[in-house]
């Protein structure tokens, strides 16, 4: 579907980029022929996913900044030094994320401000200090948050924190979506379901129990693979995707159906058995 010039001419920062998700879109775009800044809190992670992104293409050029989102003077600072870098920037992903699982009457004021510092503020903090760098120099730009499935109605117990910051950081996709048209500055979100990376599966899927469970909420049966997350971020990042804003899309395996009224019917008992029922009650009319 894509080529190897489908991102070229394109600097693309990615946020948390140094492992898991973020590490995983970060190859998408390289493949696809963009140049890579990565950030993140710990240079040797980021150093090695350098290292990894540039052996997808040949010539792709891919640079680790170690910066705080959370530190928005820091963010500006790296902002301003990738442009430097690179010439310039046309792309931000806001993958940097944090998450645990807590009763939420178990949670402590620091533990609730930790992740939203890291989601909600330091998505604000990048998609600023970006922003005020495309406005200023006149250039058309493309954002793309990674929010989740809980952001948009449901919410979710046990994750409070990440909840409230997504549905923040969803908001501000449609929010800044609509204002920031007149710049030429698209800003999408992608909504993954259960794409299992380390950072998340350890905080967020307490044991083996829990993941058999998980699984059975699934439709299509099984977790996401990273490269489908990065073959749907290299779309919309793209030049095919130029009158797509404002819009969250979701990848999920179909989790998010699951409320439908009568979903529930087929974990009753096998199709064949059901068919029979169906038969039953359409004869008995
Ligand atoms: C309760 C906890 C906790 C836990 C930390 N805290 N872990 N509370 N349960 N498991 C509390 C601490 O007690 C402290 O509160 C406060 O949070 C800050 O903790 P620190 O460890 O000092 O903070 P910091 O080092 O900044 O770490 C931030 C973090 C950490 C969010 C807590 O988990 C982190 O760095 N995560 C980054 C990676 C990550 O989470 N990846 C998963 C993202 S997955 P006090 O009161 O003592 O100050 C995701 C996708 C969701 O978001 C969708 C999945 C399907």
């Amino acid at each position: 579907m894509y080529t190897e010039d489908t991102l070229s001419e394109k600097t693309i920062l990615i946020t948390g980029g140094g492992s898991g998700l973020g590490l995983a879109m970060a190859k998408g775009f390289a493949a696809t022929g963009a140049s890579i800044a990565i950030c993140g809190r710990t240079e040797k992670k980021l150093h090695k996913a350098c290292s990894e992104i540039k052996q997808e293409r040949e010539g792709c050029v891919a640079k680790y900044y170690v910066t705080d989102v959370r530190d928005h003077d820091a963010v500006k600072g790296m902002i301003d030094s990738i442009v430097s870098d690179f010439g310039s920037l046309e792309g931000l992903v806001n993958n940097a994320a944090g998450n645990f699982l807590s009763a939420s009457e178990d949670l402590t004021p620091g533990g609730f401000k930790a992740v939203v510092d890291i989601v909600l503020h330091g998505s604000f903090n990048c998609t600023h200090a970006f922003g005020n760098y495309l406005i200023k120099q006149k250039k058309e730009g493309s954002i793309l948050n990674i929010v989740t499935t809980y952001a948009e109605n449901t919410g979710s117990a046990f994750v409070l924190p990440s909840a409230c910051s997504k549905a923040g950081v969803l908001a501000m996709t449609k929010s800044l979506a609509y204002e920031w048209a007149e710049y030429g500055i698209r800003v999408n979100a992608i909504a993954p379901g259960p794409f299992p990376t380390k950072g998340a599966w350890t905080r967020l899927v307490p044991d083996k129990m829990v993941d058999k469970f998980y699984l059975k909420k699934i439709p299509l049966k099984r977790y996401g693979e990273h490269r489908e997350l990065a073959n749907l971020a290299v779309f919309l990042m793209s030049d095919l995707a130029p009158y797509i804003t404002g819009e969250s899309v979701t990848i999920d395996g179909g989790e998010r159906l699951k409320a439908g009224q009568f979903n529930f019917i087929n974990e009753l008992m096998s199709r064949k058995k059901l068919k029979a029922i169906f038969a039953k009650m359409k004869s008995g009319r």
